[in-house]
């Protein structure tokens, strides 16, 4: 059965020896259920197996339903989630639905109709987070920026209370950065591919700089089969340093892999210590651009400190180092940062 998987939020503040919490404040204040009940799998197994199997989940103790318009099963879905609630088993408001606005909503105007009938589907009258399901539409050759206009439908549907959170899956940090330069809303997460054969611990870092929770799909990666992609690892479970964790702690290596994606974010620091003395935030916010876009520049870097990076870089030939200047004047005025919490790099 193809639907009994998990996605996981990568990087929780613990310690290894503490006990790990069951939720994570997101940036705009929700709290969203670190592990989940990922629900994309075969066609064929939607009519019978999906319901069941959801049911199971929220019996078992899962309180994360992550679905998509794509995986074309938020019927069965809405219907295991129906019996839950009508079965005292769970409230709505103890339940976090995540569902995704499908590639082919290229403008801000499609946003509304493609969750009203997720929701229609879901037999909800909110989901919990509404994810942007990839900023390309891979079944299309025609690709432009269009997701900076769906990005405003996702904000249209958290200030119509459609969605508590919203966010983006399969963003890398340009595009994010775009959304951040063009919009008023930081997202919420990034649902990206992040396990121990695939992780792209800079993106990881990004994210975090910016408070952007990064979820993990495929958690598992290439330790177990991927239908869609071919293995160029072959890694597999019985790994020597799974094995030997797994003995250590006493657990299963499938719960190595798990913990692993949750405490990742410690070993990322958000500043890298130089040979001099001085700690760099290791995430910079670049400007370089073309001359005739310069009164972009301060608007930009005003959004990119406001919305928690640390470190701008710029360069005499840029020649936006006045637009930049300003940008730092005025979120210091505001009392956004101090210029000690700012590095600036600059080159000759
Ligand atoms: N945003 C996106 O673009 C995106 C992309 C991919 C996935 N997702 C979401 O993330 C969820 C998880 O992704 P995924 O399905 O690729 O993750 P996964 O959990 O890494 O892989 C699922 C596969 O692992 C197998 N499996 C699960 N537990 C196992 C175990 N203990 N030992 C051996 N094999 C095991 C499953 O087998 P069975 O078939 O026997 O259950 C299934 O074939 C999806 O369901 C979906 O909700 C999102």
């Amino acid at each position: 059965m193809h639907c009994i998987f998990l996605l996981v939020l990568v990087g929780l503040s613990v310690v290894a020896t503490e006990k790990l919490e069951r939720t994570k404040l997101l940036n705009d204040g929700n709290r969203i259920p670190i592990v989940s009940f990922g629900t994309f799998g075969r066609t064929i197994d939607i009519a019978e197996k999906v319901k069941p199997a959801v049911i199971q989940a929220i019996k078992s103790g899962y309180r994360h339903i992550d679905t998509a318009a794509l995986y074309k099963n938020e019927e069965a879905i809405g219907e295991a989630i129906a019996y839950v609630i009508s079965q005292g088993i769970i409230r709505r408001e103890d339940l976090w639905v995540t569902t995704k606005v499908n590639f082919d909503a290229t403008t801000r105007e499609e946003v509304l109709p493609a969750l009203q009938a997720s929701l229609k589907r879901l037999k909800l009258d909110y989901v919990d987070l509404y994810l942007i399901h990839s900023p390309i539409n891979p079944l299309s050759s025609e690709n432009g920026m269009h997701y900076l206009d769906v990005w405003k439908g996702m904000e249209d549907m958290k200030r119509l209370k459609l969605a508590r959170s919203i966010g983006v899956s399969n963003f890398n940090s340009s595009e994010i950065n775009k959304i951040l330069v063009n919009s008023n809303t930081v997202p919420s997460v990034n649902q990206i591919e992040v396990n121990p054969t695939y992780t792209d611990l800079e993106l990881v870092a990004y994210c975090q700089s910016l408070n952007i929770t990064v979820l993990s799909y495929a958690p598992f990666g290439f330790m177990v089969p991927r239908p869609y992609v071919a293995d160029p690892t072959n890694s597999t479970f019985e790994e020597p340093i799974l094995v030997k964790l797994a003995k250590k702690y006493g657990k299963t290596t499938n719960q190595v892999v798990i913990r692993y994606l949750v405490t990742t974010a410690d070993a990322l620091p958000n500043t890298k210590l130089l040979n001099d003395g001085n700690r760099i935030p290791i995430v910079a916010y670049g400007t370089f651009g073309k001359t005739n876009e310069v009164e972009i520049i301060k608007p930009a870097s005003i959004k990119a400190i406001e919305a928690g990076y640390r470190h701008i870089d710029t360069a005499a030939v840029y020649q936006n180092e006045e637009q930049v200047g300003e940008a730092v004047d005025d979120v210091i005025k505001r009392g956004i940062v101090k210029r000690e919490d700012l590095w600036i790099t600059t080159k000759v």
